[in-house]
């Protein structure tokens, strides 16, 4: 009973071998030459049709897996971290160590934790306010807008606030960058900072509260 089964399933196909259930299990298509000369031409079109549908596919998720390790490749701000210039500080030296006693009262500056420039939401606004407040007289908050989460210029309007170019909220930075003006529905999140032995402003802690519109 045995034998006559084998032989209704050679006469079927008989030209494919005891053992070529291997590649199909694995997902390989049988390649032209497992098939005989009369479905020959059927199977090659059959091969050629699914190795596309396989570089298709790969072609969608190499691009899926190079995003994905970008994005975990984006670094979180974290206490200890030395402050570098950001682009957005006209004249800075992109980059570099801010120094505590690069910047003059009543001036801001702007800053990211060093190799951590590739989430905005790292951009530091860094005030000096005055002696006896913050660390050596300065604070920082998060230059991102709380508003629609703009980054607010580096440089202080002539009152001295941090402004908004996008809708034009304004922030007091001496009462903790409370809103003084415009949209912004709450304050910029503070930083906590210090300043180490060589002058380089250190980050000392995490922000306040969620960066930019909530
Ligand atoms: Fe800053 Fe609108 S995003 S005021």
């Amino acid at each position: 009973m045995t034998d006559r089964k084998h032989d209704a399933i050679d006469t079927r196909n008989p030209a494919v071998p005891p053992d070529a259930g291997t590649s199909t299990m694995l997902g390989v298509p049988p390649s032209p030459q497992e098939s005989d000369g009369r479905l020959g031409r059927r199977n090659v079109l059959k091969w050629l049709i699914r190795a596309g549908y396989g570089t298709f596919a790969l072609a969608f998720a190499l691009p899926a897996l190079a995003l994905k390790s970008l994005t975990q490749a984006t670094k979180a701000l974290a206490k200890g971290d030395v402050l570098v210039y950001a682009p957005t500080t006209s004249g800075a030296d992109v980059g570099q160590p801010l120094k505590a006693a690069d910047l003059k009262e009543g001036s801001g500056v702007q800053v990211f934790p060093k190799d951590k420039s590739d989430d905005q939401n790292n951009l530091i606004e860094v005030v000096r306010i005055g002696a006896g407040s913050g660390a050596d007289g300065l604070v920082a908050f998060s230059a991102i807008c709380t508003h629609l989460g703009c980054a607010v210029y580096a440089e202080l309007n002539k009152s001295g606030e941090i402004a908004c170019p996008c809708h034009a909220s304004r922030y007091n930075p001496k009462e903790s960058a409370k809103v003084v003006g415009g949209p912004a529905p709450r304050p910029l999140p503070s930083l906590p900072i210090s300043v180490d032995q060589d002058g380089n402003v250190i980050v000392d802690g995490n922000f306040s509260s969620k960066v930019g519109p909530q």
